[in-house]
């Protein structure tokens, strides 16, 4: 199976850059959602996400004719040896996760079963799912057909999508039988990472004991800062003098603003529910949820401390994504911040690179808050600046324009984007996080 035929029933992040990075090393790509402007939007050479490096790949694989979109799970059942399943998994109210998305796909499968299929679930989902999926094909399933579940959980990040997905730390596949192993190991060559085979239930379990571990290390890094600001230190000489030794790693050690985005809040909230269910109550990943919540509300009192009456004043905020390099806001603590400093009377100027689309949906346009189209223009006038999102070109903020603009120069920075030494020598007030007062 060097080139394979794969069908992605999903085109979201997720669905999208796997279906491009597989057309990339020379499989052959249907991309499935029923969504038919998503699909119109993709034929006609148009990428309803931003990712770095997706849109010229895209465009690359559908002129070689390896990758083509549809909206009919039919015509990808047919035309496949393997079904990735890459379709969303939402939260719910009280943590737990909705699968109903990955049932209807479970059943629509089903429904069009001729012959022999891999059915590879690469959507995040709770540990046992695999085994509920094989059973609901089996169950509405007409013909008597052979099939395997595979569960193959994705560990890209957003903003970094293509690069993590081309080049892989490693690659999960977990099975039920030893029948699609090799099918597997041979859709995964050509990305030269070391490939674990598990059986499902431990592949479903690595992908939320991954990133609820990556969380505990953000969380981590965010309770040093208290300590660090408490004590006179400076959390990033803490974590790096820390992160050196192999067995901790430097990475996911940033102090700043708490972790956001679809997946850390989301996975958390999920495995804790899961644990409980399995009878295990995971007090340590309830802890990391509470120094994450407690972290914005410092960074909310730091402004308010500074600032004091929040009512009418005009503050600039770099930063609406939920990190850098995407223009996602789900759960995203810059629009947070934000928020929160409407709520208290605030008057916003705000700029984001990628997000501001977005964005808009969740901070209206309004009296209160005024979108800017350049990084420079937001401090004009302003009682303070917030850096909301690690954005690597708000670290270049002309800092003289910025000072003279201001109506006092007060930077608050949710990122350590910025020297502090340096920040006090050009004559601002300078707050960060974890790094002196
Ligand atoms: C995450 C996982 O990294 C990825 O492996 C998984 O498959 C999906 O979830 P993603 O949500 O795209 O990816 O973003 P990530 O880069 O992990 O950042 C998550 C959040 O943590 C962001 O809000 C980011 O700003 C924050 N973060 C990250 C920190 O606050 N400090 C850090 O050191 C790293």
């Amino acid at each position: 199976m060097k080139n394979a035929r794969i069908t992605i029933i999903g085109t979201g992040y997720v669905g999208l850059v796997s279906g491009t990075c597989f057309a990339e090393v020379g499989h052959q790509v249907l991309c499935v959602d029923k969504d038919p402007h998503k699909i119109e939007t993709l034929r006609n050479g148009g990428i309803p996400i931003y990712e770095p490096g997706l849109e010229e790949m895209v465009r690359r694989n559908v002129a070689a004719g390896r990758l083509q979109f549809t909206d009919s799970t039919a015509e990808g059942v047919e035309n496949s040896d393997i079904i990735f399943i890459a379709v969303p998994t939402p939260p719910q109210p009280d943590g737990s996760v909705d699968l109903s998305f990955i049932e209807g796909v479970a059943r629509e499968i089903a429904s069009h079963l001729t012959g022999y299929r891999i059915i590879v679930d690469k959507s995040t989902v709770p540990v046992k799912t695999a085994e509920k999926v094989a059973e609901t094909i089996r169950r509405y399933c007409k013909a008597r057909v052979e099939f395997d579940v595979v569960s193959n959980p994705e560990f890209l990040r957003e903003g970094f999508a293509v690069e993590d997905l081309m080049k892989p730390d490693r690659i999960v596949i977990g099975v039920g039988s030893q029948r699609p192993v090799t099918a597997m190991r041979e859709v995964y060559e050509p990305f030269q990472a070391p490939i674990i085979v598990t059986d499902t239930n431990s592949a479903e379990l690595i992908k939320h004991a991954a990133n609820s571990f990556l969380a505990l290390k953000i969380s981590y890094a965010n309770a040093l800062s208290v300590i660090c600001e408490a004590a006179g230190a400076n959390v990033q000489e803490v974590t790096r003098g820390m992160g050196l030794d192999a067995r901790i790693g430097t990475r996911f050690l940033q102090a700043g603003l708490g972790f956001g985005g679809s997946c850390f809040p989301k996975d958390l909230s999920a495995f804790i529910q899961i644990s409980t269910e399995l009878g295990y109550d995971f007090r340590l990943l309830k802890e990391v949820q509470r120094i994450n919540a407690e972290q914005m509300d410092r960074f909310i009192k730091r402004i308010t401390d500074t600032l004091w009456v929040l009512k009418a004043k005009r503050i600039g905020v770099l930063g609406l994504a939920f990190k850098q390099n995407t223009d996602d806001v789900r759960t995203s603590p810059a629009i947070e911040v934000c928020q929160r400093l409407v709520r208290e009377g605030a008057m916003l100027r705000v700029h984001d690179p990628q997000a501001m689309d977005k964005a808009r949906t969740l901070l209206p346009e309004g009296p209160q808050v005024t979108y800017l189209l350049s990084q420079d223009e937001v401090p004009e006038g302003c009682d303070a600046l917030v850096i909301a999102t690690e954005w690597p070109q708000f670290a270049k903020l002309d800092l003289a324009r910025t000072r003279a603009s201001m109506n006092t120069p007060i930077v608050i920075d949710g990122r350590n984007l910025f020297d502090p030494a340096e920040m006090e020598r050009l004559g601002f007030i300078y707050k960060s996080i974890g790094r002196g007062s």
